[in-house]
């Protein structure tokens, strides 16, 4: 087991983000072998404030419009940002949770059990879904891993109702010097450390600083979400940057 700081990847290395098809297949590849351990590096690696930003996500899905609709979370790993939405009071409707990495939908299997969500495995920039059949829905931490971010953001568009919310949270690097320090510092040098003590997987924590860093920011974000369609398109970062909230209605 190593414990020495890693140094950023070279391009061409497991862990840099790739491109297109290599892209899916690195991503389902890294979260399918880190699944027995997701849930547990999550709240460790974020030291539970996680949780918090699910939360905020949920409060923005405007779900008291339609509370007994038919909701997509898509890139849905082990359900967190689903249960979320379960868990609200009032809520009396379905939920659908994509993925395209098995092990991630089977992992969290147990969580859902007895909540009214369905999974299904798919990918997100081809959802197996009719034209408007949302009601609303949510992306946690996974439009980042999209090979196509704009056509992931295209097709979450396609199968929402008018009116309907689309609510991505995800991370991004705060815009205030001194948090930013310490931010790299921990995402480039601990983070990856832990996540690879934790998971037992060589590379698969240095992916996720690297996906952070060549992200499109808040802003760049905002605008595909309004050449994709969505109206009311809005920004708010977390934590001082550390995550951001997006939305917009289709
Ligand atoms: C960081 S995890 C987030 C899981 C969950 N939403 C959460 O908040 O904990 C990212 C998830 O996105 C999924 N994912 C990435 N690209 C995808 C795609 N093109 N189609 C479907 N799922 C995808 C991965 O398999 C992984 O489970």
């Amino acid at each position: 087991m190593q414990s020495a700081p890693q140094a950023a990847p070279e391009p061409g290395s497991d862990s840099a983000p790739k491109e297109g098809a290599e892209r899916a297949r690195q991503v389902r590849t890294i979260f399918s072998e880190i699944a027995p351990r997701y849930d547990l590096l999550n709240h460790v690696l974020s030291l539970n404030i996680d949780r918090r930003w699910r939360r905020a996500a949920v409060a923005r899905l405007d779900w008291e419009r339609a509370p007994r609709g038919l909701y997509l979370d898509a890139c849905a790993g082990t359900y967190d940002l689903a249960l979320e939405l379960c868990g609200r009071k009032g809520f009396a409707g379905r939920l659908v949770a994509s993925d395209f990495a098995h092990p991630m939908l089977v992992q969290g299997g147990p969580k859902i059990a007895s909540e009214p969500v369905s999974a299904v495995c798919g990918d997100s920039l081809v959802l197996p879904f009719a034209e408007e059949t949302f009601d609303g829905a949510t992306v946690g931490f996974g439009v980042r891993n999209l090979a196509d971010v704009r056509a992931g953001i295209r097709e979450l568009h396609r199968v929402l109702r008018p009116g309907a919310r689309l609510v991505v949270l995800e991370f991004t690097v705060p815009p205030n010097p001194v948090m930013r320090a310490g931010y790299l510092l921990y995402f480039n040098r601990i983070l990856p450390v832990i996540g690879r003590v934790v998971s037992g997987h060589p590379w698969a924590y240095t992916y996720l600083p690297e996906s952070v860093k060549e992200f499109p920011g808040p802003k760049e974000l905002g605008g595909i979400f309004e050449d994709a369609g969505f109206s009311d398109a809005g920004w708010k970062l977390l934590s001082g940057g550390i995550a951001a909230l997006h939305w917009g209605v289709a």
